[in-house]
C-alpha cells in the first residue's frame, strides 16, 4: 500500500464509519499492519493509505498489533504530557505535541468484537494521533501557527525542490 503524504487532500477528510466488518476488512487490516511495519511506524490510519474508513492500527514494541475500528474516545485525563511525534505521512518531521496523558476508548476489533481500552503513555498518544487522522487532523495542527508554517515550509523545500 502507498502512504499518502502531506499535501494530499484525502489526509484532510473525515473518514466514514465502517458499516460491515467482513473478509475485506480483515484483508485491509492485514495490509495496513504490513505497510506500517514496512514504514517502521507504530501506527497507521486507513486515511493514510487513501481509504476513508474509520480504521487504524497500532503496534508498539513489546506489544501485540492492535486494531481499532469505529473507535470512540470515551474520556481523556486532565493531565497532559509533551512528547515528540512524527508521522508516516510527514516523514522526516518531528515536533513536541501536548496531549492528554490518559484516555479511554471503545472500538471494534477486526472480527467486529467490541472492546474497551484504558491507555496511558505512548499507547494513549499513538491512539490519539491515529484517531486524529480519521478526522482529517495531523499532528502539526496541534502546534502554534508559527511552528506549523515553519514545518510546512521545511517540508516543501525538502520535497518539492
Ligand atoms: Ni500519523
Amino acid at each position: 500500500m502507498h502512504i499518502l503524504t502531506l499535501g494530499h487532500d484525502v489526509l484532510r477528510e473525515k473518514a466514514e464509519e465502517v458499516s460491515q466488518i467482513d473478509g475485506k476488512t480483515v484483508h485491509l487490516v492485514k495490509e495496513m499492519i504490513q505497510t506500517m511495519h514496512e514504514g517502521r511506524g507504530i501506527g497507521l490510519a486507513a486515511t493514510q493509505v487513501g481509504i476513508l474508513e474509520r480504521i487504524f492500527v497500532v503496534h508498539l514494541a513489546e506489544d501485540i498489533p492492535r486494531v481499532f475500528i469505529n473507535p470512540v474516545l470515551k474520556g481523556v485525563s486532565p493531565e497532559t504530557s509533551l512528547y515528540e511525534e512524527g508521522c508516516l505521512s510527514i516523514p522526516g518531521i518531528y515536533a513536541d505535541v501536548k496531549r492528554p496523558e490518559m484516555i479511554s476508548i471503545d472500538a471494534l476489533d477486526e472480527r467486529g468484537k467490541p472492546f474497551h481500552l484504558d491507555a496511558d503513555g505512548l499507547l494513549a498518544r499513538v491512539i490519539q494521533h491515529e484517531l486524529d487522522h480519521l478526522n482529517g487532523v495531523l499532528f502539526i495542527d496541534h502546534l502554534s501557527e508559527l511552528k506549523r508554517k515553519r514545518i510546512i515550509r521545511t517540508w516543501e523545500q525538502k520535497f518539492k525542490a
